[in-house]
Parts: C-alpha cells; sequence; structure tokens
C-alpha cells in the first residue's frame, strides 16, 4: 500500500471508529490503571479460542508466541499514537492474517471477544466511577474499531487482488497492458 493510500485508510479508520486525539490522550492517560491486568485479557482471548473449532488448527503448537505476540498488540492500544506509522504496522499485521488463509470473520470475531474483555476490565478498574468508565469504553472501543478497520482492509485488497489476476488469467491481458489501459482510462476521467 502507498503512502497516500494508507494516509486515506488512516484518517477513514478514525473517522468511522471516531478515535480523536482526546480518546487517544485518554487511552494513554488510562494505561497505568489497566496495564498491571493486560494479561486477563489475553488469557481469556486464548481460553476462548480453541473452543472454537475452526480456531484450533491456528493455534495449536504455537500458543506461547501467539499469546506474547498478542499481548504486545494489546498494550500498543493504549501507547500508540494512532499515526501512519502505527497503521502501516496493523495493516501488515492484517496482512499475516491473511496470508496464513485465517478465515475474515476470524478478525471481527477476534475483536468482539478482546472488546468484551477490555469493558469487562475497565467496570472492575472504575467500580464507582460511572464518567470515567463511560469515557474509557469509548476511547477503548474507537481503538479496537479503528484497528480492526485496518486489519480488515488487509482482506479487501487481497481478494480485489486475487481477482485481478483470475481476470487477467482468464482474458490473457498481461499486466503491464492492463496498467497501461488503466492509466489511459483514468486520464479521460473528468
Ligand atoms: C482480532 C484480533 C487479533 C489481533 C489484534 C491479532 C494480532 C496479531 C499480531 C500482532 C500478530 C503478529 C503479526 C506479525 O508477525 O507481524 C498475529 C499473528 C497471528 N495471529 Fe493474530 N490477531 C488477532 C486475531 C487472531 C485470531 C482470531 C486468530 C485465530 C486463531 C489469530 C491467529 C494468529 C496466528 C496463527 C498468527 C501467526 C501467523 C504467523 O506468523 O504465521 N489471530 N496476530
Amino acid at each position: 500500500m502507498d503512502e497516500h493510500a494508507l494516509a486515506e485508510l488512516c484518517a477513514y479508520a478514525k473517522k468511522f471508529a471516531q478515535l480523536d486525539a482526546p480518546k487517544i490522550r485518554l487511552l494513554q492517560a488510562i494505561h497505568p490503571l489497566l496495564a498491571p491486568r493486560l494479561d486477563e485479557v489475553t488469557d481469556a482471548f486464548y481460553q476462548h479460542l480453541p473452543t472454537i473449532d475452526k480456531a484450533r488448527p491456528f493455534l495449536e503448537g504455537r500458543e506461547v508466541s501467539l499469546k506474547a505476540t498478542h499481548r504486545e498488540w494489546l498494550e500498543s492500544l493504549f501507547t500508540s499514537n494512532f499515526d501512519l506509522d502505527y497503521t502501516r504496522h496493523l495493516y501488515k499485521v492484517g496482512d499475516v492474517h491473511v496470508r496464513i488463509r485465517l478465515p475474515v470473520e476470524f478478525m471481527a470475531g477476534g475483536m468482539t471477544i478482546i472488546q468484551g474483555e477490555l469493558m469487562q476490565l475497565t467496570s472492575r478498574v472504575f467500580a464507582g466511577q460511572p464518567e470515567p468508565l463511560l469515557h474509557a469504553n469509548a476511547a477503548i472501543n474507537a481503538a479496537t474499531g479503528f484497528s480492526l478497520l485496518v486489519m480488515q482492509e488487509s482482506y479487501q485488497s487481497s481478494s480485489m487482488a486475487a481477482e485481478l489476476e483470475r481476470f487477467l488469467q482468464i482474458t490473457g491481458i498481461s499486466p503491464t497492458l492492463f496498467k497501461n489501459l488503466a492509466k489511459a482510462y483514468n486520464l479521460k476521467q473528468p
């Protein structure tokens, strides 16, 4: 993905997920409160995932390394600036899942488990403080939504690339000819 497309994706995902600067600052501010208990979220994620039959083949024999990777990503939700570098990183994470042929619904399913666990954690950390709890949950929801939108874009791009490859195979059009045609077509656009 080129820098222009990446910047567009970052802005689009932020707008959709309502992830703005105050929410990013809040995530960083609550990080010290949540960090000591983030292991609980990762543990719950890896307890639930193996109960899903289709997920087991992707997990077997690599639980320890996956848990460490996942925990690192979880921490980044509360430390990142959600800038272009982070968007690029998340897009690549999405791509890793595409390459191992992880079904696309695992992204939404996985994030649903994570969101649910994070909400349980915040309700314990902010017990008796309804306002801070509301704001913390809104910021977390925005950050996980942003991550999901960016990771799913990898699936979308790779399925478009696969369709184009099939189209070129069927029609016998070379990739160079296709690029030239696309360029000429774009030039004629108003
Ligand atoms: C939806 C939230 C998820 C997040 C944020 C996430 C995050 C990550 C990250 C950061 C990596 C490392 C990527 C790299 O090497 O650069 C990774 C790899 C991996 N994830 Fe996920 N993941 C998610 C969901 C899942 C689910 C639901 C599964 C399914 C069981 C899964 C299975 C894997 C596997 C097998 C790898 C290792 C791929 C390889 O290196 O061969 N992930 N994930």
